[in-house]
């Protein structure tokens, strides 16, 4: 399978998810709970990102900045990261819900960025065979995966 149509099915997967936390989230009441929601999604984009920057971004890296887009993505991990960590500061119930709902609006609006221009860019300069050798890596990377 190409790396392309993993991490694509990877964003569907996530649009589920931000579905479920924009629905769940009015009806938390707690600290506790919109925090642990935060980690756990942290941590399930926090794999996804880093494998879309070693074996996506990196070898599209001299195609992305011919489009003045070079460093975009990483810099929206980042920020993606940082907004989610952020919440695990709050220190009220609203605050804290308001948090995770920019850091999913966030992360959606990234995730719509990188299918319109990061995925057909790759389709488009990398041959199909590399982009299933990436796949392959992919599947390596996650047999190797403790558990
Ligand atoms: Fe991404
Ligand atoms: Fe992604």
């Amino acid at each position: 399978m190409k790396i392309t149509d993993i991490l694509l099915a990877e964003h569907i997967v996530f649009h589920n998810i931000f579905d479920h936390i924009e629905k769940t989230l009015p009806r938390l009441r707690t600290l506790a709970e919109i925090r642990a929601m935060a980690a756990m999604l942290e941590d399930l984009l926090r794999g996804h990102s880093q494998t879309e920057d070693e074996l996506l971004l990196a070898p599209l890296e001299h195609y992305l900045e011919q489009i003045g887009q070079r460093d975009s993505f990483e810099h929206e991990h980042h920020e993606i990261d940082a907004n989610l960590l952020k919440i695990q500061q709050a220190r009220t119930v609203p605050e804290a819900r308001r948090l995770l709902q920019h850091a999913v609006a966030y992360s959606r609006k990234h995730f719509d960025h990188e299918e319109r221009i990061v995925f057909p860019l790759a389709e488009k300069v990398m041959k199909a065979s590399t982009l299933r050798e990436l796949g392959r890596t992919w599947l390596r990377k996650r047999d190797a995966l403790p558990g």
